[in-house]
This record gives C-alpha cells, structure tokens and sequence, in this order.
C-alpha cells in the first residue's frame, strides 16, 4: 500500500515502512508542502503522515480516495477537520505523550530565559558591549518562590508544573476539570482564568486550539496581568490575543513574554520583532532527537496497525 509523507522526518521510519512492504513516498523540499501538491500525491495513498502546518480540510479529505489513515507528526491536530475524516471513515492519530518531557523543557527555557534576560545578555557580549560585572546590569526577576499560572493542566501542563516546582515555586492551575495530582502533588490550587491572570507571576499555557480556546487569553485576561508578569505560550498562537498582548509588552505593562508559537505562524508580527522584551522562537517544542524520532516512529506504528486492519494505538 502507498503512504506518503508531506515531509522528511528525523529517524528512519521510511525503511520500516517498506520492510512491511509498502510503498512510500516523501515530499522532501525543506518547506511545507503545498495543498496542490499534498492532493496530487495523497489522492491514491492509503496512509498519510501529515505535519502540524498542513491544513487537511474537507477539500484535502474529499480528494483522498483511498486513505484508511491520517497520523499527525505532532501532539495537537487543529489543522485537521477531525469531524469530517471521522465522516470518511478515516482514522486521525496524533503523537501524545513522548513530546511532553521536550515541550515542558521548552516552558522552562522560555521562562528562564525571559526572568534572566538571557537573549539581551547574549546580544550584550556578542555586540561587545560588556566592560565587566557592573551591580546593575542586566538585572533580571528571581523564579524562586514565585507564583506560577498553569493554563491547560494535562499531560504537558503537569510535566511543566512539576519542573517548575523544583524552583519552590507555588503552583496554581486553570483547567476544565480539577486534577487532584496537581492539589497532591504540587500542593496547587485549581483557580478561575481571571484569578490566575491576577496572581500569577509567571503564567505557562499548555491548552489545545480549539473553537472554545480560540482567543481565550483576551484583553480581558491580558489587562490584569501583574506589572512584573512573564507569559509563556508553548501551544498555539491563536490561544492568545497577540496584538493585545503585543501592544502591553511595549508599553512595559508587564515583564516579558516568551513565544514558541504564534498567531500567524510563519509570519510573525513585525512589531513583535522590534521589542527587547520577548523572546521568541521558531515552534521547537518537542525540537529534541528523541522526541522527534519517537513521533515519526508513533506515526509509523499507527499506519502500520491500521493498514493490516487493527486499532490504532493513539487515536485522536
Ligand atoms: C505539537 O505536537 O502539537 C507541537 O506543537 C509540536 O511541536
């Protein structure tokens, strides 16, 4: 059977593929793929490996004639009309679970990176400005025994508290439903969006796009941010209302924000570009050797169970 992959993917999952006798193909140009180019080669395949920037619209599902699978290379699959495949019969599948330890490192790295102003020390001695240790340079916030803001309190969110808690930090957590592992463990209190926008000096967001958390961080909830608060957004741009939040990082209404995602992904606003007090990166959450090749190896797994005609192992 054919599965084609709308990209080159770490590891060696194309070797695997064709040792269970299918055929496989690859759109191996360093950029995403194009929705002509993505029907022209998944229109016969029976398996499609899809990455998160590909939109698999109903348009893309009608023109695939014989696909028994789509299996997303990422932990989130908003750029997929779930609803409709379930229509086609096609099975979606996503990759949960083997990213969290890189995206929840990510979190952290964004956080530390924003309370220490590391980016700004970097640019500082590689423009040659430093002339040596000076009381007042580059002063950044202390993460220790700070208030931490947990928006999304699953597997991600969980794996993010837990790392920040090794600073002694006090956890609060908005979620849907409570999550007694966070009240046990952490010790931290689920709160409502409001409240943990108001208390929280470092707030991480670790929730799915979806039509409900579509601009859920608005100007009601940016506007209440505390002077000093840091934001981190580790899920997906369109979570957060980034012209809102572009237009208090540059007034200094609050500290800084950390962005792995954005709302407009690859384009990113010119005016985020200007402002000292971000840092910004290019969606690397789950950018590590590991968790990349166990996701290409999940997607794999999943094609093959579904093409012999058993259950997929992580259906969405
Ligand atoms: C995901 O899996 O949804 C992540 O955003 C990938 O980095």
């Amino acid at each position: 059977m054919k599965v084609f992959i709308t990209r080159s993917l770490p590891g060696n999952i194309e070797k695997l593929l064709r040792k269970n006798g299918h055929t496989v193909v690859t759109f191996k140009k360093e950029y995403p793929i194009s929705k002509t180019e993505l029907i022209k080669n998944a229109r016969n395949a029976d398996a499609l490996i899809s990455l998160l920037t590909d939109k698999i619209d109903s348009e893309i599902i009608d023109n695939l004639k014989s696909c028994k699978i789509i299996a997303n290379y990422a932990t989130g699959y908003n750029n997929i009309d779930i609803n409709y495949a379930k229509q086609k019969n096609i099975i979606v599948t996503n990759t949960p679970d083997i990213l969290t330890n890189a995206t929840a490192e990510i979190a952290l790295t964004l956080a530390l990176a924003c309370s220490r102003r590391v980016i700004e020390g970097h640019e500082f001695v590689k423009k040659k400005k430093f002339r040596g240790w000076a009381p007042k340079l580059l002063l950044g916030i202390e993460m220790t025994g700070k208030t931490i803001g947990i928006i999304g309190a699953g597997r991600i969110g969980y794996a993010v508290a837990k790392r920040f808690k090794g600073f002694d930090t006090n956890i609060i957590y908005y979620n849907r439903s409570k999550k007694n592992k966070f009240e046990t463990e952490f010790g931290a209190k689920k709160v409502s969006l409001k409240k943990l926008m108001t208390d929280s000096d470092i707030i991480s967001i670790q929730i799915p796009l979806t039509k409900e958390s579509y601009h859920l961080i608005d100007k009601n909830h940016l506007s209440v941010l505390k002077p000093n608060a840091i934001l981190i957004n580790i899920a997906r741009g369109e979570v957060v209302d980034e012209k809102y939040l572009i237009q208090l990082l540059k007034k200094g209404k609050i500290h800084s924000a950390g962005f792995d995602v954005y709302e407009n992904e690859p384009n990113i606003d010119p005016e985020l570009l200007k402002l000292p007090n971000v840092v910004l990166l290019p969606h690397i959450g789950s950018a590590t050797v590991e968790a990349r090749t166990k996701m290409a190896q999940l997607c794999a797994e999943n094609v093959l169970r579904v093409l012999k005609g058993k259950s997929a192992k992580t259906p969405v």
